[in-house]
């Protein structure tokens, strides 16, 4: 059998621009999510710039952060944006019936999401409420958030409660999960309303792109009835997909730490599940618009395991290992071979919820090792993408078997060639070698995440138990590119 990766890198033939917006992030009104992983208000003991935490911030503004989708999830089909306006005290103090029945006093608003993303310096995904409220809702939200200074009775209402120059959001979801805690819809239904919410949600502060709610997983009845009613009235249709170590029962998904390889294994096949699932969604788009104007949004996309013993359960609060790391490798390398479909995406959630990037506790916060993976991923957001295909060994495990390295390549502004390589298989280093065409390099250097135990992981007593690490394990002769990629482990090298 074969015990080594071979593969080509087409420099010389590019390939579609990996949007950033790919490297987006979801935020939802879910367990310590927002309160306090990201807002504690300006009273807070926790170090904070006028009620955002501070390093939650600044752990933010270093991975560039391009997009933030908020406020739900499940969470966004029964919000009313007014809720969240006006002084703060005074705003309604509703229970967020989604997630853990806990109060939620509408704090973190309009107001207190735009700043947020401006801070990040990141583009605006508002989630609209289509399950709840009617088309008025939306529509006027839309204007509050972007008409133009001292326009519209909204307009001033804006700048009353202290922003007078109108906002800018680059997309509007039009409902989310449908099929599901947004309504239990039918698709045509769906559809119907799709169409007519999309008609009254006019932003006039530049283009808005509308994502309409689309399927999950494998649900192509979704996607063909959406693309062919709606398909001319949308921006984007959203996938979500979560990974699930076991599958089969929705209560019992198997543990974040101290997992059996079995489920390192279960965990990757299905993981790997979401390249057919973007290429067979993909496929039927095709048909109802060949010029791919209308994008795939994966804005759900990774982890769900049982919730932390001893935590809330509605708060959905897992541990992140070096499983995650792997995970998030496995993704970004299947939306860079998609770039010309998938043009943005969110990873669920950003902080304390399901595959966060970040966790907090009190005043203390920790990186994840999710969250050095879009670290070390950062050279992909906005280069071109290159034709890269490897062929690797295959790692068994009972009935998985699936191939054991994952790869991606860009070229960045610059010209500089960037590699990833992602070894799945937990026990079995392996040696690879990718043949170039186009690249000028004689070296090959970068950063790799990896570790013994498989489900390493960072706590708040040992932040850097695991974070990236120099490598200079590869080589660049006579046009070829070598490597021996450690067992479970993310290699991303620049070529120079
Ligand atoms: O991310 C958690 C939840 O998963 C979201 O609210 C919902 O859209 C999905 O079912």
């Amino acid at each position: 059998s074969m015990t080594a990766a071979t593969g080509t890198l087409s420099a010389d033939r590019p390939g579609p621009r990996m949007n950033r917006q790919v490297f987006g992030q979801f935020a939802e009104h879910l367990g310590t999510g927002i309160y306090p992983g990201i807002w504690v208000g300006p009273n807070s003991k926790i170090p904070n710039d006028a009620g955002y935490r501070r390093d939650v911030m600044t752990a933010l503004k270093a991975i560039k952060v391009p997009m933030v989708r908020w406020p739900g999830g499940c969470f966004a089909d029964e919000y009313h944006w007014r809720d969240g306006i006006g002084p703060r005290g005074k705003r309604p103090v509703k229970v967020n019936t989604n997630w853990g029945g806990v109060t939620e006093d509408n704090a973190f608003g309009t107001h207190e999401f735009m700043g947020f993303v401006e801070r990040l310096g990141a583009e605006a995904y508002v989630s609209a409420n289509l399950g709840s409220a009617p088309p008025a809702e939306t529509s006027q939200w839309v204007e509050y958030l972007t008409a133009p200074a001292g326009t519209t009775v909204l307009a001033k209402e804006r700048a009353a409660n202290g922003h007078p120059a109108p906002w800018k959001v680059q997309y509007l979801g039009i409902g989310n999960e449908l099929w599901g805690c947004g309504g239990n819809m039918r698709a045509e239904y769906a559809a119907d309303l799709t169409n007519r919410y999309g008609q009254f949600a006019k932003s006039t502060n530049g283009k808005m792109l509308k994502i309409a709610s689309g399927p999950s997983d494998s649900n192509y009845e979704w996607t063909e009835t959406l693309m062919k009613l709606s398909g001319k009235n949308i921006d984007g249709l959203a996938l979500h997909y979560y990974t699930r170590p076991r599958d089969t029962k929705w209560e019992d998904k198997g543990p974040a730490l101290g997992f059996p390889e079995r489920e390192w294994a279960t965990t990757m096949a299905h993981t790997l599940q979401m390249e057919d699932f973007v290429t067979k969604h993909s496929a039927i788009m095709d048909k109802y618009d060949p010029d791919k104007k209308v994008m795939l949004a994966v804005d759900e996309w990774g982890t769900w395991y049982d919730p932390t013993p001893g935590s809330n359960p509605g708060f959905l609060q897992q541990q992140n290992s070096l499983r995650d790391a792997v995970v998030a490798g496995l993704n970004l390398n299947i939306f860079a071979h998609h770039a010309d479909r998938v043009k943005m995406a969110a990873i669920a959630q950003m902080v304390n919820v399901l595959q966060a990037m970040l966790l907090t506790d009190g005043a203390k916060m920790v990186k994840t090792p999710t969250y050095h993976v879009f670290d070390l991923y950062q050279p992909w957001m906005d280069a071109t993408t290159l034709p890269i295909t490897v062929k690797s060994p295959y790692y068994h495990y009972d009935e998985v078997a699936v191939q054991s390295v994952s790869a991606s390549a860009v070229r960045d502004a610059s010209g500089q060639v960037h590699v990833a390589l992602v070894n799945l298989d937990p026990k079995n280093a392996v040696p690879v070698s990718v043949k170039m065409t186009g690249v000028q390099a004689t070296t090959a250097t970068g950063r790799i995440l990896t570790a013994a135990t498989m489900d390493a992981h960072n706590t708040f007593d040992q932040p850097n138990a695991l974070v990236p690490a120099a490598f200079s394990g590869a080589q660049v002769a006579d046009g070829t590119l070598t490597v021996t990629l450690p067992a479970k482990s993310v290699l991303v090298l620049a070529l120079r």
